[in-house]
C-alpha cells in the first residue's frame, strides 16, 4: 500500500487519532509531558517484552506514538485510558498496554508493533 501522511497540528496533548494503514488499524498519541515522565521512568526489565521509551519513539519527537491498534493477543482494538490507566486495556482478555503500547499485563505476548513511519518536519507523519 501506498505510504499516508497524518497531520499532527490537529491532535491535542493527550490525544489518540486512529487511522488505517495497509488496512491496519494505526493508533497516534499525542503523549503528554506528564505520559512521557512516566513511561521514562519505567524499568524496561520489569516489562514482559522489555523496551526502552527511546525504542518506543523517534529521536526530537519524544511526543508521539505510532503504533498498531490491534491486540497482540488475538487482535481486539483495546481502549484508551479505560479506568484511569495510563495506556490501553483490551476488553477481550483484560492485556493492557502503557501510553507507548509495552504490555504491562498479559496474556497479550508482546508490545503493540511500531509501523514502518518517518517525520516530515514537526507536524506530519508519513506511515509506510
Ligand atoms: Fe486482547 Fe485477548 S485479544 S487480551
Amino acid at each position: 500500500g501506498a505510504p499516508i501522511d497524518v497531520d499532527l497540528t490537529p491532535i491535542a496533548d493527550g490525544q489518540i487519532v486512529n487511522v488505517f494503514w495497509r488496512g491496519k488499524l494505526i493508533f497516534v498519541r499525542h503523549l503528554t509531558e506528564k505520559e512521557v515522565a512516566d513511561m521514562k521512568a519505567v524499568a524496561p526489565a520489569s516489562l514482559i517484552d522489555p523496551a526502552p521509551f527511546a525504542g518506543r519513539v523517534k529521536a526530537g519527537h519524544e511526543r508521539w506514538l505510532v503504533a498498531y491498534g490491534n491486540c497482540t493477543h488475538l487482535g481486539c482494538v483495546p481502549i484508551a485510558n479505560a479506568n484511569g490507566h495510563e495506556g490501553w486495556g483490551c476488553p477481550c482478555h483484560g492485556s493492557q498496554f502503557d501510553a507507548v503500547g509495552r504490555v504491562t499485563r498479559g496474556p497479550a505476548p508482546i508490545n503493540l508493533p511500531i509501523p514502518p513511519y518517518a517525520f516530515q518536519g514537526d507536524t506530519k507523519v508519513r506511515i509506510g
